[in-house]
């Protein structure tokens, strides 16, 4: 089984990916990381350089690609990747993977991204934290539809990362 983690930026899919999997023993993945090694560039970079809907279509391509050729695997996604065209209805019919949505309320959301913008394109331009928070309630809310089809839903606020993993795998199994 895979296991695909979904969510807005900064509802901690890395780092709950990477405990998750070792908990498991699966291997992991970061699809963003997985981009820029292929690219050899920053997501930053990829989207000033050649756009966001050139992004989009490698984000897919490189998911496409892990899904067929791992097997016991945690992926954590970027926030969009399950946005676009199909993703999520097909992530929902593929037979050896499960999306798992971390599921962060705004004020979390709007905490954690203000300190790490730069590094993400989509808000790096919004210079203070009420401009931040109407773009991420905006955001998320178109978002949540897609979000909220996945298998199994967990709520991240005030959650260490332990107890979401332990919580995780009671659902998962
Ligand atoms: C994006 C989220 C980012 C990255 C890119 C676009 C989005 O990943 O893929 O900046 O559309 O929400 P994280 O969710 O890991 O920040």
């Amino acid at each position: 089984m895979n296991i695909i983690l979904i969510g807005y930026m900064g509802s901690g899919k890395t780092t709950v990916g990477k405990a998750l999997s070792s908990k498991l023993n699966y291997s992991f993945k970061d699809l963003d990381a997985e981009i820029e090694k292929i690219e050899g560039k920053k997501i930053t970079t990829i989207f000033s350089e050649k756009g966001e809907i050139y992004f989009r279509k490698k984000e897919n391509e490189v998911l496409q690609n892990i899904l067929s050729k791992e097997n016991k695997l945690v992926l954590s996604t970027g926030g969009g990747t399950p946005c676009y065209g199909t993703i999520m209805d097909d992530l929902l019919k593929t037979e050896n993977a499960i999306p798992v949505y971390l599921n962060a309320s705004l004020d979390l959301l709007t905490e954690r991204l203000f300190s790490e913008k730069e590094k993400r394109p989509l808000i790096s331009h919004l210079e203070s934290k009420e401009l931040l928070k109407d773009f991420v309630r905006k955001h998320l809310f178109e978002r949540s539809f897609v979000y909220n089809k996945a298998a199994i839903n967990v709520s991240v606020d005030d959650k260490e990362v332990s107890e979401i993993v332990e919580e995780l795998i009671l659902k998962l199994f």
